[in-house]
């Protein structure tokens, strides 16, 4: 398979993560997401969660009229949220599972047992235009009822892989390495577009951008920590070349 370039989707909610640590005005998640297209970003990604805690309503008005690139509004299946998706149509939604008690989101949708429910939440959505996502962790059963139900696209969560590999646990890391290969396999051959995210950085950025069915990487809070250091530029364009490196083939092992 011909290795296309892969999308980076940069995820800009912790900026207002900052912001709103301080309850001011800045630092505003709309001009790191400007910074980021204009350095190269393929997209934006931000997650309006019902507890608001990084990104708000007004931040989604915004960079819907200030983006030039598509925007991936991450949301849960929630009638609010998909009465903000309908207003706003953005060229992207991906549908994240939200526990109001959890740091981040932790895990994938569990889409197998409530197929129905979603099939119904996510056909509006589709009609009205935008390219459907669900975010899910690497199981056979996920990949099939995201098929079923009518989503585009699936998004791999990488949490695992990536948190075994900071731990040093590198056989654990290997295993869910192949468990994503696997299943992004799996998703192309039922016509799926195939994403993933969560957790990535520098050290495990490779060996998911060279799975030649993955198109588009979604990486936010290490990009936003390392610009903190580098700027965000600076921190997306090493980003940009490890995920061009692991797709050139003159480099593949
Ligand atoms: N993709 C999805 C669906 C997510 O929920 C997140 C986190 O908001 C990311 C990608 C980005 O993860 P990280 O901020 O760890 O890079």
């Amino acid at each position: 398979m011909a290795l296309g370039k892969l999308r980076l989707g940069v995820n800009i909610d912790h900026v207002a993560t900052v912001r709103n640590a301080r309850g001011s005005a800045y630092p505003d998640p709309v001009r790191a997401a400007l910074m980021a297209q204009e350095a190269g970003a393929d997209g934006i990604t931000a997650h309006l969660r019902e507890d608001r805690r990084h990104i708000g309503d007004s931040d989604i008005d915004r960079l819907v009229a200030a983006l030039r690139i598509p925007l991936n509004f991450e949301m849960a299946a929630t009638p609010e949220m998909q009465a903000i998706a309908l207003r706003h149509r953005p060229h992207a939604v991906c549908i994240v599972p939200e526990k109001r008690e959890e740091r981040t989101t932790e895990g994938g949708l569990e889409v197998a047992r409530q197929e129905n429910q979603l099939a119904h939440f996510i056909a509006p959505l589709r009609d009205a235009g935008c390219r459907v996502s669900i975010f899910i962790a690497a199981d056979r059963s996920q990949v099939e009822a995201a098929h079923r139900i009518g989503a585009q696209v699936i998004e791999l969560h990488t949490g695992a892989y990536c948190d075994a590999h900071h731990d040093g646990h590198f056989a654990d890391r290997d295993a869910e390495l192949a468990r994503l290969r696997e299943m992004a396999e799996f998703a192309d051959s039922l016509g799926l577009e195939v994403h993933a995210g969560h957790g990535l950085t520098y050290e495990t950025v490779a060996p998911v951008a060279a799975f030649p069915q993955v198109k588009e990487l979604n990486i936010g809070h290490f990009l936003i920590g390392e610009a903190i250091f580098r700027g965000l530029p600076a921190s997306m364009a090493e980003m940009r070349r490890l995920m061009d490196e692991a797709r050139d083939p003159r480099v593949q092992p």
